[in-house]
């Protein structure tokens, strides 16, 4: 009877260790989720911008100072954000284009990231003056930055 109980108390410890382990999984799984959700999201935000003024800068719509100048205050705004926690150590999933590299070379993924906070807010400077001359090259300026960062960090 007593030898009886222990083994269950060991089933049982073990059965609440797995639940605990189980539990901490689901917790990550959901953490790199919500992570993958809020960088994600902050992409979109820049793409969003992005294609508007380049939509205007081919003619593909009517170029209008004042919208132009509203996307690239918003994309420099949007450049901003701390973005990094967004890509939490080795955040990887199917849901993500994220590579591995990004942690691996860490200090240069968050140096990109500085470089298109600089474009864009150059970007937002050039806009607000109205200086339609200049505005093609400091777009293709942050273009270029988006790029740079996709070519080596995301699939
Ligand atoms: C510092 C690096 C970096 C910079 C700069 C950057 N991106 Fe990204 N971008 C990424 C990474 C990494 C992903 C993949 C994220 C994921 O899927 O988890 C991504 C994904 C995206 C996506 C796909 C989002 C989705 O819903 O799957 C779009 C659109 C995008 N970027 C647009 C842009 C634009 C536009 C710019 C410039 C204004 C830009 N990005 C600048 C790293 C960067």
């Amino acid at each position: 009877m007593k030898r009886k109980k222990k083994r269950l108390t060991r089933v049982f410890g073990l059965v609440s260790i797995v639940g605990a382990l189980l539990a901490a999984n689901g917790v990550l799984a959901d953490g790199i989720e919500r992570a993958v959700d809020y960088r994600q999201g902050v992409m979109n935000v820049f793409s969003w911008n992005m294609k508007a003024m380049g939509d205007m800068m081919k003619g593909k719509v009517a170029f209008d100072q004042e919208a132009f100048a509203s996307h690239a205050s918003d994309l420099a705004a949007a450049a901003r954000l701390d973005l990094m926690p967004g890509f939490p150590e080795d955040s990887e999933s199917d849901e993500s284009a994220a590579l591995p590299e990004i942690w691996m070379e860490f200090d240069d993924f968050e140096g990109k990231y500085r470089d298109l906070r600089k474009r864009s807010q150059a970007l937002s400077e050039v806009a607000a003056s109205g200086d339609k001359a200049r505005l093609g090259e400091a777009l293709d300026k942050t273009g270029k930055a988006c790029k740079a960062c996709h070519k080596k960090f995301k699939n």
